[in-house]
């Protein structure tokens, strides 16, 4: 039998399920903008699926700009620094952003995104995030669009990524070392 290509995590959320509420999403913003144009932004990387999803579902073909925050550096830890490192030049001036994220967990990441759009003069800035951890929050950021809110699990899959891995799981899925671990001694003896 063929090796599975990730180990057994829990799945939280399938990907079917991610998709009838990214649709529904979609439906709730187009109605929301009453067709002013919204300058789409992702998140990066994390946030890439569920941005590339939500950007084929909204009109009008509109461009999806990068910014990369980081704040986790290696881990399963928030380190609470956030750097902005892509996307400073996003054209957002006068403009409705929206940005995309995966998951909003302490809030430090979408309130220094928000901070830095409005200094760049944008005319508002919304945000949709497929996921919210409200156990977790530390700064109080208004969430305009939430897909799903979630308890205090480390997430991976469907884009989330632990130092780079498993973001090709295709659900969203709770990480357990110990899955992790029998998984890759069985795939060494084989
Ligand atoms: C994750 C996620 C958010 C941020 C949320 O990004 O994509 O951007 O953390 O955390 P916060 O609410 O505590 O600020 P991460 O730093 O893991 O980078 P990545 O998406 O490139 O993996």
């Amino acid at each position: 039998m063929a090796t599975p290509a990730f180990p057994p995590f829990r799945i939280l959320l399938s990907r079917d399920q991610i998709l009838r509420r990214t649709n529904e999403l979609a439906r709730t913003i187009t109605e929301a903008v009453h067709g002013e144009p919204l300058c789409l932004v992702v998140v990066i990387e994390g946030a890439r699926t569920f941005a590339r999803q939500l950007q084929k579902l909204l009109p009008g073909n509109l461009p999806l700009h990068e910014v990369r925050a980081s704040s986790y550096g290696s881990g399963t830890v928030s380190s609470g620094d956030v750097k902005l490192t892509v996307g400073l030049d996003v054209p957002c001036k006068d403009r409705h952003v929206l940005l995309l994220e995966d998951i909003v967990d302490t809030g430090r990441t979408i309130a220094a995104l928000r901070t830095h759009f409005a200094a760049k003069g944008a005319r508002s800035c919304r945000v949709a995030t497929l996921l919210s951890k409200p156990s977790r929050r530390v700064v109080q950021v208004p969430l305009d669009y939430i897909g799903f809110e979630i308890p205090d699990e480390f997430v991976l899959g469907y884009g989330m990524d632990l130092d780079g891995r498993y973001r090709d799981i295709p659900d969203v899925v709770i990480y357990e070392k110990a899955v992790e671990q029998a998984f890759q001694q069985q795939v060494a003896a084989r």
